[in-house]
């Protein structure tokens, strides 16, 4: 009982200070965008207010953050899109970048078969050939009902006229400085000292996006741009040539599709490991019925802990690009193969990821992301995530084109077993080959209750994506917060491989911390990675909008109202 006041008095202090920061709920919001900065949010509804739909607001956010938010927001780089049509359409577009044609297993170790470090992270070999623009474009193809020319706009006056640093991004850019440097020289754009409050125009990014704006996917892939990115990742020591870019093109995927009690969950499916793992996660705790467990408490952190631990671990042998391998997504995630998966989960003991190895399935032949919620006012959804990989990417910045370029090769497993820059661990099945996909965390997530729209929402982190995206939902769900509390609240997170389950710091009681260590658990309380950055849209069952950005980062929610 007490513990359940604590809950009701935490979830109300939270609420509170929700209403004290800010919330826009008083008026009646009819659509919102929700993304890591406030200048892409504002973007976007600007272009539903000239009356186009979530997927034409989709492209002008997302290229304006590849100005204002150059760590993770890109036209260099690739994401994924999971959307839901008024009409009940739901689809997912994959625009991963792939390997280069001249990428080959072992392109990361050295005569001996060790890994040669940064090679895959930092400089040249590190990126893969980008998605994004080839994505945009298709989305506008299919769904865009404004000129292409009118979303691109915006994204170029912002690059004229300029974004104003944040104090975060202040803080950001001088911890990169030095590797800008490195691997650009010092008179590279962003080794110039830019304080918070001061004006960034980027002129040499104006007018690649003019090119992106006349000319389509061809003036990414295909005249001057192109001519400048494969030059520039040559010199850096890249692979990436004319014919890659012309090759690259992005595929149309059923969504992955799965249900927890009256949710009806629609995420991406291969080659991101997100949706498999988060339809994994919540079948395993299904039965235990978290909801009876106070928010973070010792019990429901360990049932959450022990089915991420299991299915990590199947994420390291089963998953990678479809295209290449068969995924058995419908196995993995069903609730016979699961129910087995949690068969050695006691309440009393931690597990050890030593004896939890992937799932033997009979049929075995085989930080920096950004994300952001669209609903316009049709109840068109959209959830996308799309990333660099690392912040600012592999560092190599294409000068006179204004933007960084990814570091998505290290999602590959570079060699068996190695850890990844999040600590993920691979196998053959996410091995390197030309024209792959590396495998992905990236979780955009859209949610049904009876049938009705209720939840969209995504995170960057790497490999606390998955874990962020589950703790919201159950958040919502399961512990009765509103959206903005949700996504406010602590989170953890375990990923099988390392053994410790990390908290972030300072903001967990102290006796579940010591419960769980006397129960074997590995703690780690001075985690310093951000775990997520949600941003979020949440609908009442009477049709009621409400917004979650997230205050890790600069997010920021914009409304239309009635
Ligand atoms: N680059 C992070 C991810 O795709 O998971």
């Amino acid at each position: 009982m007490i513990v359940r006041l604590l809950t009701k008095f935490t979830y109300i202090t939270l609420s509170l200070s929700f209403l004290l920061s800010g919330c826009n709920q008083t008026k009646d919001i009819k659509a919102a965008v929700v993304s890591a900065r406030k200048e892409a949010s504002d973007i976007g509804i600007t272009i539903l207010n000239k009356g186009g739909s979530a997927f034409d607001a989709m492209i002008a956010t997302d290229l304006a953050l590849t100005v204002c938010f150059p760590n993770a927001g890109n036209i260099s780089g690739g994401g994924f899109l999971v959307y839901r049509t008024a009409s009940g359409e739901v689809g997912s577009l994959d625009y991963r970048e792939k390997a280069p044609l001249n990428a080959f297993e072992k392109m990361y170790l050295d005569e001996n078969g060790d890994v040669i470090p940064e090679k895959s992270t930092l400089g040249g070999l590190a990126v893969g050939v980008p998605g994004t623009v080839a994505g945009l474009a298709e989305i506008h193809s299919k769904f865009g009902t404004l000129p292409w020319e009118d979303l691109v706009k915006p994204a170029i006056d912002l690059a004229i006229n300029g974004y104003i640093v944040t104090e975060k991004q202040e803080r950001s850019f001088r911890n990169k400085k030095d590797d800008f440097i490195r691997i650009n020289g010092e008179n590279t754009f962003y080794a110039q000292d830019f304080k918070a409050g001061d004006t960034v125009k980027n002129i040499a990014l104006a007018e690649t996006l003019k090119r992106i704006s006349k000319y389509g996917v061809k003036g990414f892939y295909e005249g001057p741009v192109a001519e400048s990115l494969v030059n520039r990742v040559r010199q850096a020591g890249g692979i990436i040539t004319h014919e890659d870019l012309i090759k690259y093109k992005p595929v149309w995927r059923k969504p992955l599709n799965f249900k927890y009690k009256n949710l009806n969950i629609f995420s991406m499916g291969p080659p991101s490991s997100g949706g498999v793992c988060l339809g994994q996660i919540l079948k395993m705790i299904e039965p235990y019925n978290i909801g009876q467990y106070y928010h973070n408490s010792e019990k429901a952190i360990q049932l959450i802990v022990e089915a991420e631990r299991r299915s990590y671990s199947d994420r390291s042998k089963h998953l990678g690009d479809p295209d290449f391998s068969k995924v058995h997504y419908n196995q993995l995630i069903s609730n016979k193969y699961l129910n087995n998966r949690m068969n050695s989960f006691s309440f009393d003991l931690a597990s050890q990821s030593k004896d939890i190895q992937a799932g033997k399935i009979p049929w075995t032949e085989s930080e920096e992301t950004t994300h952001y919620s669209i609903l316009d006012q049709e109840g068109n959804a959209i959830a996308v995530t799309t990333t660099l990989n690392g912040s600012y990417g592999s560092k190599v910045f294409v000068e006179d084109g204004g933007y960084f370029l990814n570091n998505e090769m290290d999602d590959f497993s570079i060699k068996p077993g190695f850890a990844n820059m999040f600590g993920l661990i691979g196998s053959e099945v996410n091995s390197i080959k030309p024209e792959k996909r590396m495998l992905s965390s990236m979780t955009p997530t859209i949610v049904m209750k009876d049938n009705k729209l209720y939840m969209i929402l995504g995170t960057p982190g790497g490999s606390t994506i998955i874990t962020s995206v589950l703790q919201t939902i159950l958040n919502v769900y399961e512990f009765g917060m509103d959206i903005q509390s949700a996504i406010n609240a602590p989170r953890f997170h375990h990923q099988w491989l390392p053994e410790k389950i990390e908290f972030e710091n300072g903001v967990f009681d102290e006796v579940s911390m010591k419960k769980l260590q006397e129960k074997g658990y590995d703690i780690k309380q001075d985690y310093i990675r951000v775990i997520g950055r949600v941003d979020a849209i949440l609908l009442s069952k009477n049709g009621v909008i409400t917004t979650g950005a997230d205050p890790r980062g600069d997010d920021k929610a914009s409304h239309l109202y009635d």
